[in-house]
Formats: structure tokens, C-alpha cells, sequence
């Protein structure tokens, strides 16, 4: 028998359990043992329920045990839309934003993302690994056990290699996992805007070289695309997505977040994972989702750092039966912040979110938007032991507090990866 480590102590354990996706009234269903423990063997969830009944198996009795104080377990969040390689912070934008200059305004002036591809380029790959280590490490702090990283920072073919190889190599070196995604399509960069011809040329470059090569080296899993005004038409993105599924790239889309540009429908079209943003959506755009498969990925740090009254409409999309799930968007632009339980808080308090929506959210429809639902997201048998341990007794405390970490302890495959002293 290998390595058997019992968690008792739990006031509840949130299983949320039954495979996912979770859509419409399941979403709230998230399956909360009182008194529970959980049975772990090397690294994998082998048994969960009341402590009354796990205790009692005869590996529990053997087993090395973990006692949690009564607080509550979630499974770790699986963070599932992060731009985790960037150079430097973009707070001077934050400062010139308060002061009523608009996202776009700002990246029209070769500010937003150009500035930060700038930076990028100009950092060794060394610089940008020993910031996202940082990062890495804060993102297990706030119980976080799995990202998706998107690239996109680079814009050219060795600078977009170079961060989709650091995410190889982060992968490989520290605990959470690292999920991969192209995004050479963020914007067209700087040396083929304004020219004659410059996007199709560029788009060229994505879907001829870049593509192929991040493909065939395994770099990603997924190709994503921002489809919005001043980055990518709709066509465009199209023609990037195909080469991406060519080549065996999943979709993902940054749609409808300034504007509605009908990107929603081509990412369905795409059969893409996951449609992320959708602050624009329009009615027939919320149906469509509510039919089908791909994720509706809300990021709303993006709006209430970017000072935005509007928001997505996830109560629209929940009755819809679209596969609602949560993400932080980290990234230095639009929301810098790798806190999902402050995601989770402005999930429901501005989305009108329930604590359990948000949770199954950030958690098992967010591991299905990755394609992992059947090995991570829920705490139940024959899933990795991915785990956050929070200082709450209720799991409603979780979003109530706010801008605060009440995460106490997390656990990647049954290691523990973070506790407070
Ligand atoms: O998800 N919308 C496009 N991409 C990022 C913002 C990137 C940036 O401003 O640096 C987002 O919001
Ligand atoms: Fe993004």
C-alpha cells in the first residue's frame, strides 16, 4: 500500500462532486459534508465523506493524519485564464486611467499591451522567470493549484517562444500545474501595425510559422485570440483559430469585452473551450452559450479594476444553461490581481453570484474549460489531491471577506505547497 495521509477536522468539506460541467441549478449544487474527512494515497483522492464513516477504513486508521481545526476544504482553485509572463507592472496607466483616460484611448497612444510586449522584449528570459516564480508562489498562497498561462506579451517568434518554453519550464520546477496557451493573437505588434498590408501579414506569421512551431514542440494546448476592436476582426481570428485546430490547438476567445463583435458565435463555431469576457453579449449570444459546450470563462477583476459599470450577465448565462466559470485574468493591463476568493467576492456581489455558484465556478467548470474536469476541480475519488484549506468555519465566509487571504494551507497531489505559520 503506498503512502496514505488522512485529512480530518474539516467543519465542511466542499466536495463539489458529480462530473462536471456544472450548468443552470447544478451550478449551486456543490455538495458540502459536515465533519468530514478526506483519504488520500500517494498523492490522489481515494475516499471522501463524514469523518464518522472515512475514520473508520482500515487504511484511515494507518494512515499519517492531518488534522485542519475545523476549517472548511474546497478543492484548489483552477485558475483558468492568466497572462502569468509579463515584465513589469503597468501602474502609471492605473494612475492616468482614474483620471478618466479609457483602456483604449491609452492603447491607441502605444500604451496597453504594446507596452507591455516593449518591456517584455526587452527583459531576459532569466528576469521574466524569477518574476513569475513570485508569482507562482503567491498563487498557491491564495489556494490556487492549477493556472492556465497564456503568451502573448512577445508578439514575435522568439519572444513568444521564449515565454511559452518559461512555461514549460515553470511547469516542471514548482508544484502547481501550468497549462499552456498560444496567444500570438493579442495585438497586431508595433513593426506590422499602420503598414500597408501589416495585420494580414502578421496574421500570416501566426498561422504559417508560429503556429506550426509552437505546435509541433508541444508548447501548447490551447490557441487563443483577443477579438475585439483595435486587435483582431472576427475574421481574422477565425483564420488564427483554424490554423490553431490544424495543428491540434483547442480554441479559447477573448470576446465581446469593449464591444460586441460577434466573437462569442465564432468561438462556439470553433468549438472553443472557452469564451472568456462577455460583458457585450447580446440575448441570441447568451443562448447560443447556453447550448453549448464551451465555457463562458466571467473575469470581472477586468471590469472593477478598470473602474467599469458594466459587468457580465452571469445570472442571464446560469439561466441559459451555459457552463458558467470564474478566472482571475492576472495580467499587468486589466487585472492584476491572482486572488480567486476576490474574484469569487466580486462574482457575487457584482455578478450576483451565490457562494456555491462561484465556487463550482472556480472550480470544477473552470478544470472543464481546461479539459480536466475528470482528473481535477472536485474533491472525490480518483482525483489528484488538489486542496485549499481556508480560515473560515462557513463556506459563504469565503467571497464575504474581501481583499483579504483567508486561505490556511493548500495542497497540490497531496503535498502540502502552502501554510501559514
Ligand atoms: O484579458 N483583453 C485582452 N487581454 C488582456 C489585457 C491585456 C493587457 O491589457 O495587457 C485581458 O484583459
Ligand atoms: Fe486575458
Amino acid at each position: 500500500m503506498g503512502n496514505s495521509l488522512l485529512i480530518c477536522g474539516a467543519s465542511q468539506i466542499v466536495t463539489v462532486r458529480g462530473r462536471g460541467p456544472r450548468r443552470g441549478v447544478a451550478l449551486s449544487n456543490i455538495g458540502v459534508i459536515r465533519d468530514g474527512a478526506i483519504l488520500l494515497r500517494d498523492g490522489m483522492i481515494v475516499a471522501v465523506g463524514p469523518a464518522s464513516k472515512v475514520e473508520k477504513f482500515p487504511e484511515s486508521k494507518k494512515a499519517e493524519k492531518l488534522h485542519v481545526g475545523g476549517r472548511v476544504v474546497l478543492p484548489g482553485f483552477v485558475d483558468a485564464h492568466t497572462h502569468l509572463i509579463h515584465a513589469a507592472s503597468r501602474a502609471e496607466e492605473y494612475d492616468l486611467k482614474i483620471r478618466g483616460a479609457s483602456y483604449e484611448e491609452i492603447a491607441r497612444k502605444g500604451g496597453g499591451i504594446l507596452n507591455s510586449v516593449k518591456k517584455l522584449r526587452a527583459a531576459t528570459a532569466e528576469e521574466l522567470k524569477i518574476r513569475a516564480r513570485g508569482f507562482l508562489a503567491q498563487f498557491a498562497e491564495y489556494g490556487t493549484t492549477t493556472i492556465e498561462a497564456k503568451s502573448g506579451y512577445g508578439l514575435d517568434v522568439t519572444s513568444e517562444l521564449r515565454i511559452l518554453s518559461l512555461h514549460k519550464e515553470l511547469d516542471a520546477e514548482q508544484p502547481l500545474e501550468i497549462v499552456s496557451t498560444f496567444l500570438g493573437a493579442h495585438v497586431v505588434p508595433e513593426e506590422f501595425r499602420g503598414k500597408p498590408g501589416g495585420t494580414r501579414r502578421y496574421v500570416e506569421l501566426l498561422t504559417e510559422e508560429l503556429i506550426p512551431e509552437v505546435a509541433g514542440n508541444a508548447l501548447a494546448e490551447f490557441c487563443d485570440v483577443f477579438c475585439e476592436r483595435g486587435a483582431f476582426s472576427v475574421a481574422d481570428s477565425r483564420r488564427v483559430l483554424e490554423a490553431g485546430k490544424k495543428h491540434g490547438l483547442v480554441a479559447r476567445v477573448h470576446a465581446e469585452q469593449l464591444s460586441n463583435t460577434g466573437a462569442t458565435r465564432m468561438g462556439i463555431d470553433m468549438n472553443a473551450a472557452s469564451c472568456d469576457h462577455l460583458e457585450y453579449l447580446k440575448a441570441a449570444d447568451i443562448r447560443a452559450l447556453g447550448k453549448s459546450r464551451t465555457a463562458a470563462m466571467l473575469l470581472p477583476g477586468c471590469d472593477f479594476h478598470l473602474g467599469l459599470e458594466r459587468y457580465a450577465p452571469a445570472r442571464e448565462l446560469i439561466d441559459a444553461g451555459a457552463i458558467v466559470a470564474l478566472a482571475t485574468d492576472f495580467n499587468p493591463g486589466t487585472s492584476p490581481t491572482l486572488n480567486m476568493a476576490m474574484i469569487l467576492s466580486l462574482a457575487c456581489s457584482r455578478l450576483r453570484m451565490t457562494p456555491a455558484e462561484a465556487i463550482a465556478a472556480a472550480t470544477i467548470n473552470a478544470a472543464y474549460s481546461l479539459g480536466r474536469e475528470k482528473r481535477i476541480g472536485s474533491i472525490e475519488s480518483g482525483k489528484l489531491g488538489d486542496l485549499a484549506v481556508l480560515e473560515v468555519a462557513d463556506y459563504r465566509e469565503i467571497p464575504y471577506y474581501f481583499g483579504v487571504n483567508t486561505c490556511w494551507m493548500t495542497m497540490k497531489r497531496g503535498e502540502i505547497v502552502w501554510l501559514r505559520d
